[in-house]
């Protein structure tokens, strides 16, 4: 037993009384099935008896009678196995199949789960259409595994079992004639098992490269249509469909020799039986009943024998399936609770980062081609180094740097996204990695620079972390973010429909909705990663007179390539290259005539001149 069947251990040991009873069902129908040849062979025994007394004797009348009742008994005991067998088959089929569909969704849930804890850099290495695939194909593969497969091999090997015990009890030499064949049907399907294997792997992983490219086309349509490269899109996208069709034929081609090489050894069994078993009838060392009932019991034998081609490539393919789950499963996940975790950080509590410097990429990453796929490691990058900075409670931090700086990297570590060495982040006085997740990111607020929305309403997506919140809550936020402006233009204000992503508001609209998101958490700490820069500048200027009130009584670290929403902060640091290059308050900042000044001059040049042409405008008209 590998890895990958361990991955279905706990599910099949909290089902073990299904699939027992399952198994036990098929095990009795079976039984039924097996003693139709049986009574088959004593009814042709019995009426054969008959007939040569009657022959000796001459007809007298009650032997007749007596023959009649005994093959009408027979008949009628082959009709109610018949009708027990089909009863206790069709609730054999519905337990294991029904306990393999909640198999799979309780996979599915797990698989579900672990992805959303996954770390960023699994994100990096895989594609969302390569996980789509994941958790619909594979998953489908596994169901075949835990339902049909399972069935049909616990039902061979009863069958085999069942057959074969009865048939020695009949004769001995003529059944191990039938078994003779089976070890060239063990070395054969092994051969043709592993090739199924090695194909179906290779297939879906390949349907998992056509899933990436339809999704990687469907989102990026419109690059696609504004750059006119429909056509070669489509070729790309056929490339692939193509290379999955011929992985897909290999492994029908070796499917399609399975079935009929497992039918031919039925049939060899047969004719063994017929060559040798015949003369002996002939002969009477062997009745006619049990020679019929031997034969029938090959054809018995023959049917799940027949299917053994079906169950080893589906066997094959849900085993390819469950070492593709088991990769996710052994993905390492994005942060998990310190072993011995210490007690929450009181209420209030200020910010400190010592000596934080952050290294990221280097994740393996699959590319495909079209060709084929490879694996490239991503260039390592020390993105920040030796920060050191301080928030006393309730005070305001500002970042401001070019871009590539490091800015949101360093954001994205405050709101524990990603992970830190021990003694660089505190957070009330205390190391966030000794501290639970969930002590952290409850007092956060994280504003990130690209906001997601989610297909729900827009009150939905607001009170996504409080789903509690009452309509006077949401509509406060929406207010301090100033997206209560834009509800009149919005077809039915808060309770407009989002398509995907937020496709059907403006940046600027999706960046105050992110902002409403997070004030409406109330957070201690609140980061705010160029959170206005969608938003015109005489908007921002208001939602900022919003904000200061509100920032007044909590911790805050906002980054802005906008100065003025940051000349009122306690203190401000310029990121250079991941480095702070400069730092101090708004007024020591300009007094040192670097990058900060030069930058300042210049936004304040720019508004002056769109200050004197809107005026000169203004004159005009
Ligand atoms: N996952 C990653 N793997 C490798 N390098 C990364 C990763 N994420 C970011 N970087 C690199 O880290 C550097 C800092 O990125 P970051 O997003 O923090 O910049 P930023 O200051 O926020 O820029 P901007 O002003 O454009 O938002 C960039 O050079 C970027 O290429
Ligand atoms: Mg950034």
């Amino acid at each position: 037993m590998t890895r990958d069947f361990l991955l279905l251990w706990p599910h099949l040991k909290r089902y073990r009384w299904r699939y027992g009873l399952g198994a036990l069902c098929l095990a009795g129908a079976v039984a039924s099935r097996i003693a139709i040849p049986y009574f088959l062979g004593e009814s042709i025994d019995t009426l054969r008896a008959g007939a040569e007394r009657e022959t000796e004797l001459g007809d007298s009348g009650l032997g007749a009678q007596s023959i009649k009742s005994l093959v009408l008994w027979g008949a009628g005991s082959i009709v109610v196995a018949a009708a027990i067998g089909a009863l206790i088959r069709t609730a054999s089929r519905i337990l294991i199949l029904g306990t393999s569909r909640r198999v799979v969704s309780d996979v599915r849930r797990d698989l579900f789960d672990h992805l959303l804890r996954l770390s960023p850099s699994f994100y990096i290495e895989n594609t969302t259409g390569e996980l789509m695939s994941r958790c619909v194909n594979d998953v489908r593969n596994v169901q075949g595994l835990m339902g049909p497969v399972f069935m049909y091999l616990a039902e061979t090997a009863v069958v085999y079992l069942f057959c074969l015990t009865v048939m020695a009890s009949k004769s001995p030499d003529l059944t191990l004639i039938c078994v003779l064949p089976i070890p060239l049907f063990v070395i054969s399907s092994r051969f043709l098992a592993g090739r199924i294997q090695r194909g179906s792997r290779r297939a879906q992983a390949k349907l998992a490269e056509v899933s990436a490219k339809t999704d990687e086309s469907i989102s990026g349509h419109t690059v696609v249509q504004a750059l006119g490269i429909e056509a070669l899109d489509a070729e790309r996208f056929d490339k692939r469909a193509e290379e999955y069709r011929e992985l897909n034929l290999e492994v029908t081609r070796a499917r399609g020799v399975l079935s009929p090489l497992m039918g031919g050894l039925a049939a060899l069994c047969l004719l063994l039986v017929l060559a040798v078993g015949g003369p002996r009838v002939m002969r009477g060392e062997l009745s006619l009943g049990d020679f019929i009932s031997i034969l029938f019991y090959l054809q018995m034998l023959a049917a799940p024998t027949g299917v053994m081609g079906f169950v080893i490539s589906s066997l094959q393919r849900g085993r390819a399936a469950l070492r593709r789950l088991c990769e996710v499963f052994d993905a390492d996940l994005t942060m998990l609770d310190p072993a011995g975790p210490g007690p929450a950080p009181d209420k209030g509590g200020g910010l400190s980062v010592r000596d934080l410097s952050i290294t990221l990429g280097g994740s393996e990453r699959r590319l495909s081609d079209g060709e084929g796929t490879t694996q490239e490691r991503l260039p390592e990058r020390l993105v920040l180094e030796g920060i050191d900075f301080e928030v006393q409670p309730g005070k305001t931090l500002g970042i401001v740097g070019l871009t590539g700086s490091g800015k949101t990297t360093l954001l994205r570590v405050l709101a524990r996204e990603l992970e830190v060495d021990a003694g660089s982040v505190f957070l009330g006085g205390r190391d966030v990695t000794e501290l639970r997740l969930d002590d952290v990111r409850s007092r956060v607020g994280y504003v990130p620079q690209e906001t997601f929305l989610f297909s729900k309403s827009l009150a939905e997506n607001v009170s996504l972390g409080r789903i509690e919140a009452t309509r006077e809550e949401i509509l406060r936020a929406a207010e301090d973010s100033r997206l209560s402006e834009d509800l009149d233009q919005l077809p039915d204000g808060l309770e407009t429909m989002l398509g995907e992503r937020g496709v059907n508001l403006s940046g600027g609209q999706r960046q105050r909705t992110a902002l409403a998101r997070v004030l409406l958490l109330d957070p201690e700490l609140l980061l705010l990663d160029d959170t206005l820069s969608a938003v015109d500048a005489h908007t921002a200027e208001e939602i900022m007179e919003r904000l200061r009130p509100l920032m007044a009584g909590r911790t805050t670290v906002i980054v802005s390539h906008h100065l003025a929403h940051l000349s009122a902060a306690d203190e401000i640091i310029v990121l250079e290259d991941g480095r702070i290059g400069e730092r101090g308050s708004h007024e020591q900042l300009l007094a040192q005539s670097g990058f900060y000044k030069g930058l300042w001059e210049r936004q304040e040049m720019r508004e002056r001149l769109e200050r004197e042409v809107e005026s000169f405008e203004g004159d005009v008209s």
